[in-house]
């Protein structure tokens, strides 16, 4: 039988999004009851850092062993992935010694060789084209505060990363639409998004993308990988800030989200992010419990106790 891998949100149809979303509440409940859940008893995640972190290896970490399981973590700098060994390799040792592994990496072609070379779920924790566990905690989060997504309106200002083509994927499934403002040079990639996509509108104004969306969302101006462009995007970017004045274009009732690491005064006002319409923080806590439903999903299939 295929192995099932989660690289990006379109490896999942809509029926299996909403059977995770149904456990991570199931879980999360659990979690926030004190009451011991290990359906994942012995199992081992391997978790890839070849980037930096502290959500995404908390969370798996954390979220793993809760289960029940282990995690181990191996990153470039003092594994042999530093020195050279190719990824195909590395995919097949680490997936005999192991039930399910994260890779967080560069290209999106690196982790596709992984998962292509190994015997266990491969989950994406961020690659340079799409990071879906956080857009899927993030889908979980408007849930919980707003209802269903379905229908909704979700503002994108930023630059055209990870974060974006995933929320292009989620518009698709989950039937949202997103307004998205970039900067002039640094435009959606159309071969990153599908061409039945009719799910987004772009605007050249990041204030008209802000207009009655029910989610305003952005992220980091300079992704990690493009460090070297900093100074040019800080330049680029200068405008596409969510402040107070965006935020009142929004729906009255909007939500604020980042997945963060944010850099207040740059890409969001510390009036917007720490103020009353963020969630900032209920949505990094739900990393945790959508991370949990997704690897009882992919080592389990679909279980309703
Ligand atoms: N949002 C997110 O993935 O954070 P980390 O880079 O800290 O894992
Ligand atoms: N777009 C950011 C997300 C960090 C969680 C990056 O790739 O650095």
């Amino acid at each position: 039988m295929a192995i099932k891998h989660f690289l990006q949100l379109s490896d999942f149809t809509l029926d299996e999004f909403e059977h995770v979303i149904t456990r991570a509440h199931f879980i999360k409940r659990k979690f926030k009851n004190y009451e011991t859940y290990h359906p994942l008893l012995d199992r081992t995640l391997v978790m890839v850092f070849e980037k930096s972190s502290t959500r995404t290896r908390l969370s798996f970490e954390a979220g793993i062993q809760q289960l029940g399981g282990n995690a181990i973590y191996i990153n470039t700098m003092d594994s042999q992935l530093g020195r050279g060994e190719p990824v195909e390799d590395a995919a097949q040792v680490m997936s005999r010694m192991s039930d399910i592994i994260m890779v967080r990496t560069f290209g999106h072609d690196i982790i596709e060789r992984f998962a292509a070379n190994s015997r266990v779920p491969v989950i994406n924790g961020l690659t340079n084209e799409h990071h879906p566990c956080q857009v899927l905690a993030d889908v979980f989060t408007f849930i919980e505060h707003r209802g269903p997504i379905k229908g909704k309106t979700v503002a994108w200002v930023g630059d055209a990363n990870n974060m974006l083509y995933s929320w292009l994927q989620a518009a698709q499934i989950f039937g949202f639409h997103l307004n998205v403002s970039t900067p002039k040079g640094y435009d959606i990639d159309s071969m990153l998004v599908a061409p039945d996509n009719t799910h987004y509108t772009k605007f050249d104004q990041p204030a008209d993308a802000c207009v009655g969306a029910h989610l305003v969302t952005t992220d980091v101006w300079t992704s990690m990988g493009f460090e070297a462009e900093n100074a040019e995007r800080m330049k680029a970017f200068d405008g596409w800030c969510i402040d107070a004045d965006k935020m009142a274009k929004a729906a009255p009732d909007a939500v604020f989200m980042h997945c963060l690491p944010a850099h207040r005064g740059e890409e969001v006002t510390s009036e917007v992010i720490d103020g009353p319409q963020s969630v900032v923080w209920d949505e990094a806590e739900n990393r945790l419990h959508v991370q949990k439903a997704l690897m009882e999903y992919l080592l389990l299939g679909k279980v309703s106790n």
